[in-house]
């Protein structure tokens, strides 16, 4: 028989942070330590995402509102959790809860091929570079996307 797989989406709680801090060690090269994290989802508390498989963290989201635009700050599967459509889901999720007057912008790795992938997938365009934007020297490729508010078509 198989088990039913439950995934849900909801906004970070503070006892989450542990397990994000690890999910973020074992995605990045340079994570964000757990302070940061913590005051991310306190600044954020509808656009700090977790997505849970059968009550586990298997992913997060978050969006952080910056004057001008709205910035992803970080977007992470567990590696064994990959390529069944999590990182997806979540930013979907994540654009419904970010203003639609808005810009949303990121910035990747250039070598991050499958996070550019998913970020194309989901409509987001290169804009700009920034060279040696992470600690290591790499360059970043700087994203954005416009959302469009959903309009009624009346029959
Ligand atoms: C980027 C990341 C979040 C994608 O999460 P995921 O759950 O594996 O992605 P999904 O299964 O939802 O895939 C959605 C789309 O992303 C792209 N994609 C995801 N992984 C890919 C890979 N390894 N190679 C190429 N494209 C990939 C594809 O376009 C895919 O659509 P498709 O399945 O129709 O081909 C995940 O790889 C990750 O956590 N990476 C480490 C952290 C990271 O780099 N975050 C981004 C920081 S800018």
């Amino acid at each position: 028989m198989q088990t039913v797989q439950e995934v849900k989406i909801r906004p970070v709680k503070p006892d989450d942070i542990e397990q994000i801090s690890l999910l973020e060690q074992a995605s990045f090269n340079d994570p964000y330590p757990s302070y940061f994290l913590s005051e991310l989802a306190r600044h954020n508390p509808d656009t700090f995402l977790v997505l849970t498989l059968n009550n586990e963290i298997v992913g997060y989201g978050i969006v952080d509102h910056w004057e001008d635009h709205d910035h992803l700050i970080s977007i992470a599967v567990r590696p064994d959790s990959r390529r069944k459509g999590f990182g997806d889901t979540l930013l979907v999720e994540l654009e419904k809860r970010v203003s639609k007057e808005r810009l949303l912008r990121l910035e990747v790795r250039q070598s991050n091929l499958a996070a550019i992938q998913l970020y194309s997938k989901r409509g987001f365009t290169k804009t700009g570079m920034v060279e040696g934007y992470y600690a290591d020297g790499e360059d970043a490729i700087v994203m954005e996307k416009r959302l469009v508010k959903e309009t009624l078509v009346e029959s």
